[in-house]
């Protein structure tokens, strides 16, 4: 093996382990019992269509949210209209309802 395989055979390597201990993160996380039957749905909806990229709220695929001081009327605008990787939710998948219901849980964050 040349210097410039074993160079890059390395690189590689290193990569791989990276993804691997990425997935190796819990994939749900239940933080703290919603307080209400609205912040109970924020969470359901947010475990199926937003953990995967923001595990728990914490940094994944997406940016961390927890120290986010984002009003909430902006983070409705960033799940309907998306950003950069993050997808647009559109109505048919998110309801106006449930989009509330997820800012609730996300705002409920803080006080827990
Ligand atoms: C495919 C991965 C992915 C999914 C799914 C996803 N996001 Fe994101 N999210 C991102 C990325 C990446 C960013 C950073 C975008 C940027 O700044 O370029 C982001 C940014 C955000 C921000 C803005 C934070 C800030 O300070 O700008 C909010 C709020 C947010 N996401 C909430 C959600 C919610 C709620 C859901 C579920 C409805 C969701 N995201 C689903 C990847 C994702």
């Amino acid at each position: 093996m040349n210097r410039k395989t074993l160079l890059i055979t390395f690189v590689l390597a290193g990569f791989l382990t990276a993804c691997a201990m990425r997935r190796s993160e819990p994939a749900k996380q239940k933080m703290f019992e919603p307080a209400t039957s609205q912040i109970a749905n924020g969470e359901k909806i947010f475990m199926a269509k937003c953990q995967k990229c923001h595990p728990g709220g914490e940094a994944g695929l997406g940016i961390g949210l927890n120290p986010v001081p984002a009003p909430k009327f902006l983070k409705r605008f960033q799940i309907r209209h998306g950003l950069g990787v993050m997808p647009a939710f559109k109505k048919e998948e998110i309801t106006r309802q449930e989009l509330h219901d997820i800012t609730s849980y996300m705002s409920a964050w803080k006080h827990y």
